[in-house]
């Protein structure tokens, strides 16, 4: 299979993203952007889910510290001041990062890959457009992007904005407009896809570390994501790693897509853009909840169940 990377900002739903991701997908190494807190604390809950995974040695580099053109907005309040409370990682030998910078490292690897790559992107799209802006020589070696991000319907940050395309909007219309294959996953599969008690309860039967933490993690992201409901809590950023595996699990739209970047009101709401059909930007409209769960479950006690 075509090599896979990742580029997050852990965050919960990144964390499990990610643990998903390195069990069943060939998984190169991981960028962090600022996000849902700043870069160094995005890297530092990366690394702390890497070593629970049990792949100290898989690369991680370090990414944007702000949107391309603005101040950053994180999400504290959603993700805690740490931007992974619920757990206690007992820090007591952090490692040291290389400190390579995620784009000369990005720069290398797609370079030298034989096969295109697969991108999953579950950040703001800062790292992903500034690679696109920096190297449109080896936009080729991109296979596809799978990314969380957006909302035909509504927002979660503002009525019409998700947050990661709200952070940064100018990111996203860059990405979205390169003429790169993608696959869209947003708030309008995302707010269907809903981590009951019972599954939260369910993580604590995963092995080592990985169990409690999942569980820690989860119990804490239900009390605050504002979007959490008595049925439960959205899980976004695992769907654009189902997605990259199993397009199969969605219905898709085909639609060109930009994001809105100057009207404040409205910053990071996607449009429809007519007249236009590059054709290579899919937009998850439906998830088959059924199948995505019992797959994820799958991954998850296959890799860390006892
Ligand atoms: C997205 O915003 C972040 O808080 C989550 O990690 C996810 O990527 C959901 O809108
Ligand atoms: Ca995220």
């Amino acid at each position: 299979m075509e090599p896979v990377y990742l580029d997050m900002d852990p965050g919960h739903d990144d964390a499990l993203a990610l643990l998903v991701a390195l069990a069943c997908l060939p998984v190169q190494g991981v960028t962090v952007a600022a996000g849902n807190q700043t870069v160094d604390k995005t890297l530092r809950n990366a690394r702390r889910v890497i070593d629970a995974a049990g792949v100290p040695a898989l690369a991680l580099r370090q990414g944007a510290e702000h949107p391309l053109f603005r101040p950053l907005v994180t999400a504290g309040s959603v993700h805690g001041t740490s931007g992974l409370d619920g757990y206690d990682f007992h820090d007591l030998h952090p490692m040291q990062e290389s400190s390579e910078p995620a784009l000369g490292w990005l720069r290398s690897q797609m370079a030298g890959n034989r096969e295109p790559a697969t991108w999953i992107a579950t950040a703001p799209l800062t790292n992903v457009a500034s690679f696109i802006l920096g190297h449109p020589d080896l936009l080729g070696r991109i296979g596809m992007i799978s990314l969380m991000g957006g909302a035909l319907q509504g927002g979660n940050i503002t009525e019409c904005a998700e947050f990661n395309f709200y952070v940064d909007p100018d990111a996203a219309a860059i990405v979205l407009g390169s003429g790169i294959p993608i696959r869209m996953v947003g708030l309008d599969v995302t707010h269907k896809a809903l981590l009951s008690q019972s599954g939260i309860q369910r993580f604590r039967q995963l092995k080592g570390k990985v169990g409690e933490m999942l569980y820690g993690l989860f119990t804490f992201f239900a009390d605050h994501e504002p979007d959490a409901t008595d049925q439960g809590v959205p899980i976004h950023d695992v769907l654009a790693v189902a997605a990259a595996s199993h397009p199969e699990f969605f219905t898709w739209l085909s639609a060109d897509l930009t994001v809105e970047r100057c009207d404040p009101h409205c910053r990071g709401q996607v449009q429809i853009v007519k007249g236009t059909a590059l054709g290579s930007l899919q937009v998850a409209t439906d998830i088959d909840t059924g199948r995505f769960f019992a797959w994820m479950w799958d991954v998850l006690e296959g890799q860390y169940g006892s």
